[in-house]
Parts: structure tokens; sequence; C-alpha cells
């Protein structure tokens, strides 16, 4: 995919998992790649061990990357997620059975609002 056609698009979703406080590294290199936008919209979500209410912290620097790059973030959104780090393994993760149907309602719910933002311009 070429980074430059996400200048296409009303708004842009950047996800993934968090790992050691973080979210994933490839992302990270991706956003800190792309070519900024004169404007955008874009939302950021992550599963994790900690779920939504910790999440902040580990959003926050990818934001603020996209920031950088002109986009206005209209939204996150966190849940937990099964959670495999080794210690956790040892006695058969965190979280087991997470996203869960509820967790899906949420994000459903989340995403309705955002295409609601969008279109009301
Ligand atoms: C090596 C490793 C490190 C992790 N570190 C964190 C962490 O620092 N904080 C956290 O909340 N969750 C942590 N997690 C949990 C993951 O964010 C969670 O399992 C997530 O669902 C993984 O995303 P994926 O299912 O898309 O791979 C870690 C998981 C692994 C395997």
């Amino acid at each position: 995919m070429d980074p430059a056609s996400l200048a296409d698009y009303d708004l842009v979703g950047f996800g993934s998992g968090v790992f050691a406080m973080a979210m994933h590294p490839r992302l990270r290199d991706f956003v800190a790649r792309l070519p900024g936008v004169r404007s955008g919209r874009a939302f950021v979500f992550s599963a994790n061990g900690l779920g939504r209410l910790q999440s902040r912290p580990f959003s926050r620097p990818l934001s603020r990357l996209l920031e950088d790059r002109g986009y206005e973030i209209v939204g996150t959104f966190a849940c937990k997620g099964f959670d495999t780090w080794l210690p956790l393994r040892l006695v058969g993760g965190l979280n087991k059975g997470r996203p869960n149907a509820q967790d899906l309602d949420r994000a459903r719910a989340f995403a309705a609002e955002l295409r609601a933002k969008v279109e009301a311009g």
C-alpha cells in the first residue's frame, strides 16, 4: 500500500496491540514515515492488557506523531485483549476471551459516533 494514498481518505484508523508499554513498533515506524497531510482526520485504537482505563499513555505518543503529520485525532478506542506476555503465559494468559461481544458492541458504537462526527463535517 502506498502511504501517500491515505491522504485521499476522510478518516483513517491506526491501531495495534500494546507491547512493552507502546503501540507496535511497526505501526510507529509506519506513522513516522508518513508524508504530511494538509488536513486529515484520524483515530487511534488498541487492544491491550490493561484495557481502556489505562490506555492513554500508550496511545498518546502515536497520536502526537499523527498530529505532527497534520492529522486531527477525532477519537481513541481501547479495550482489553488476551495478554500472553511471557510471565502471564505461564499462568494461561490474562483477559482470556477478550475482546468479547461487549467490547465489539463498544467498538461499533465508537465507529458510529466517529462516522456521525465526520459526516457532520
Ligand atoms: C510481549 C508482550 C508485551 C506486552 N506488553 C503490554 C504492555 O506493556 N501493556 C499492556 O497493557 N499490554 C501488553 N501486552 C498485551 C497486548 O497488548 C495484548 O495481548 C494485545 O491484545 C495484543 O494485540 P494483538 O492481539 O493484536 O496481537 C503485551 C503482550 C505481549 C505478548
